[in-house]
C-alpha cells in the first residue's frame, strides 16, 4: 500500500485530492493548520493538525511516508494576494523550506509542490485576448504579485533539490480551479466563487458588483479535472513545472452572466472599478499535460458553474458558516 502525505490536506484542493486517493485504497495522512467543518465524509486514514511553518512538525509528518502531495499555502483570490504581501511571503517560504527539507531527511521517495500561474510574467499577461501561458513563459520573470514570487522561488528550490539531493520531485502550475467546499467568503475568495455567492445572496430582480470593468478574461478549471492531472503528474515520470488548467478563456462578465442563468435570476452588474482585478488577461496553455500526461480537462464550466453554484446556495441557505471567523482574521 503506498503511503501518501497531503498537507493543506484541510483545504480545498488538498480535500479533494486526499478523498480521491483515499478511495483508491492508499494510505494518506492529511495535515493542515485547521479543518473546516463543512468537509463532509471522513477522506483519509489519518489526520494531523499542525502548524507547517514549524520545522519539527514537518519532520514527524513526513516519516513513514512514500509521496507528498505539499498543498499547504497562506493563499486567497485577488482581493487577498492583492493586499497581503509578507505574510504571504513569510509563511508560505517557511512551510515550502521545511516541508522539502523534512522531505529529504526523511528520505521520502516523491515529492509534488504545487505552485501557481500566478508565477507568470505580468508583461505577457496585459490584454484580455491573451494567448495561452506555456510553461517556457516563466522567464524572465515578472509576476505581478508577492505570491507568484515565493511560487516561482520555490520552483527553483525544488530544482536545487533535485540537482543537489537527487530527489524525485514534480512541480505542477495550477491555473484558477474551482468547485464545491472552495472557499466562497470571507475575503478569501475567487472569481467563481466570490460571484456564484453574489448572485446566490441577490434578491430577484436584483444586482450584483463585479470587481473591475468586467472586461478581464481567465480560465477556470474544475475540481476534479484539477485532481486527476494533479494525480496524473506525480505517477508520471516529468521531472518540470507544468501546467493543470483549462484553455476555455472567458471574461468576468460572461463568467458571471452564466452563474446569473444558472441561477435564473434576474440580475443586473454593475462595476466597482477600484477593486483589485490582478492581470488584464490569463488563459492556460496545456499543450504539454496532453503529451505528458496524456490529461485534459473533461468538465465543461457550465456544468462546472452547475454544481458549485448550488453548493455554495445551498451553504448559505444553511446559514452556519464557521469559514467567516477563521478567514476574516488575515484581512
Ligand atoms: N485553487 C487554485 O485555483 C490554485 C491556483 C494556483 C495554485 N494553487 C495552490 O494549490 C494549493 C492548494 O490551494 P487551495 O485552493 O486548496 O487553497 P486552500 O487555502 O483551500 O488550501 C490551503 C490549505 O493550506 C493550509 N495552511 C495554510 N497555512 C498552513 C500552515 N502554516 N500549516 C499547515 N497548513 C496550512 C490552509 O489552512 C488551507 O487549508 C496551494 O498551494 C495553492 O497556492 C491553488
Amino acid at each position: 500500500m503506498v503511503r501518501i502525505l497531503v498537507t493543506g490536506g484541510g483545504g480545498f484542493i488538498g480535500s479533494h485530492l486526499a478523498r480521491e486517493l483515499y478511495s483508491q485504497g492508499n494510505f494518506v495522512r492529511i495535515a493542515d493548520i485547521k479543518f473546516d467543518d463543512y468537509i463532509s465524509n471522513r477522506y483519509y486514514s489519518e489526520k494531523m493538525e499542525l502548524d507547517l511553518r514549524i520545522f519539527k512538525n514537518c519532520l514527524a509528518l513526513t516519516k513513514d511516508i512514500d509521496r507528498i502531495y505539499n498543498l499547504a499555502a497562506n493563499m486567497g483570490g485577488i482581493g487577498f494576494i492583492t493586499a497581503i504581501g509578507a505574510e504571504v511571503m513569510h509563511d508560505n517560504t517557511l512551510i515550502n523550506t521545511h516541508m522539502i527539507e523534512a522531505a529529504k531527511q526523511n528520505k521520502v521517495k516523491r515529492y509534488l509542490f504545487s505552485s501557481s500561474a500566478c508565477i507568470y510574467p505580468t508583461y505577457k499577461q496585459m490584454i484580455s485576448e491573451v494567448k495561452g501561458l506555456r510553461e517556457e513563459d516563466a522567464y524572465p520573470a515578472d509576476p505581478d504579485n508577492f505570491y507568484g514570487w515565493e511560487k516561482l522561488y520555490t520552483e527553483k528550490m525544488c530544482e536545487a533539490y533535485q540537482r543537489d539531493c537527487k530527489m524525485d520531485i514534480r512541480i505542477l502550475r495550477y491555473h484558477n480551479i474551482y468547485g464545491p467546499e472552495g472557499t466562497y467568503m470571507g475575503g478569501r475568495e475567487k472569481s467563481p466563487a466570490a460571484l456564484c455567492r453574489k448572485v446566490a445572496e441577490a434578491t430577484d430582480p436584483g444586482s450584483i458588483v463585479i470587481w473591475g470593468d468586467g472586461k478581464q478574461t481567465r480560465s477556470y478549471c474544475y475540481i476534479d479535472d484539477a485532481v486527476k492531472g494533479t494525480i496524473a503528474l506525480m505517477e508520471s515520470n516529468y521531472e518540470k513545472p507544468i501546467n493543470i488548467g483549462s484553455e476555455q478563456l472567458v471574461s468576468i462578465d460572461e463568467l458571471a452572466d452564466m452563474i446569473i442563468r444558472i441561477s435564473g435570476k434576474k440580475i443586473r452588474k454593475t462595476y466597482d472599478l477600484s477593486a483589485p482585478q490582478g492581470v488584464r488577461g490569463r488563459n492556460a496553455d496545456i499543450t504539454l499535460a496532453r503529451r505528458a500526461l496524456n490529461w485534459q480537462p473533461e468538465i465543461t464550466l457550465e456544468t462546472g458553474l452547475a454544481i458549485t453554484y448550488e453548493w455554495i446556495k445551498s451553504r448559505l441557505e444553511k446559514k452556519t458558516d464557521s469559514q467567516i471567523e477563521t478567514s476574516t482574521q488575515f484581512i
